[in-house]
């Protein structure tokens, strides 16, 4: 065992000042990032908004928005040379028991069907496929439908 102190993982919120280094991962491991504006778009309307940290190292973050009972989750992002290590599960365990604690009833997000790493992750956690948004994301040659997943709490 290492005698080396390990920095913790702790989950924090998000402010306009983290932005930078969010776009930094977001442009680096999609194809089609959120913007700039996207990201505080989301702050100015009070969504949840998560940083992970590895002390000062930022792993990954995720938005999500709140109404009527139903959290919607709009992004759930790890840094590329984190992936793979449970930070991505750690983080959704959070955010699901955040959401029980607000008495949300369901969560709900959108996947790309080709997005295969993400879909076992969520349906590990109970995420059932409730239905296809037709035409939701940009891709390669025009548009990729998307998955809906949703997970009753
Ligand atoms: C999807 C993502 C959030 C998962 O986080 P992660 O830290 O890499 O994943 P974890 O190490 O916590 O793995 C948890 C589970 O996810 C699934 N998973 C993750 N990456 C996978 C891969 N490349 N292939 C297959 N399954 C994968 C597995 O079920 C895994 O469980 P296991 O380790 O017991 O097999 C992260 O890889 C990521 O940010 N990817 C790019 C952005 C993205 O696709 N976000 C989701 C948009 S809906």
């Amino acid at each position: 065992m290492s005698a080396v102190p390990q920095p913790e993982t702790n989950y924090q919120p998000m402010r306009e000042k983290d932005l930078a280094e969010v776009m930094a991962i977001e442009e680096a491991i999609y194809e089609f990032p959120w913007t700039l504006g996207n990201f505080r778009d989301s702050l100015r309307a009070g969504y949840m908004c998560w940083l992970c940290r590895e002390g000062p190292e930022l792993l990954g973050y995720s938005v999500l928005m709140n109404a009527a009972g139903e959290v919607h989750l709009l992004n759930l992002s790890i840094a590329g040379n984190h992936q793979g290590r449970g930070h991505g599960r750690r983080m959704l365990l959070f955010l699901v028991d955040n959401a029980r604690i607000a008495k949300a009833e369901k969560i709900i997000l959108e996947v790309r069907p080709t997005n295969s790493g993400a879909q076992n992750l969520y349906h590990d956690f109970g995420f059932r496929k409730v239905g296809v948004r037709r035409n939701y994301y940009p891709a390669a040659h025009g548009r990729e439908d998307a998955t809906v997943m949703a997970l009753e709490l």
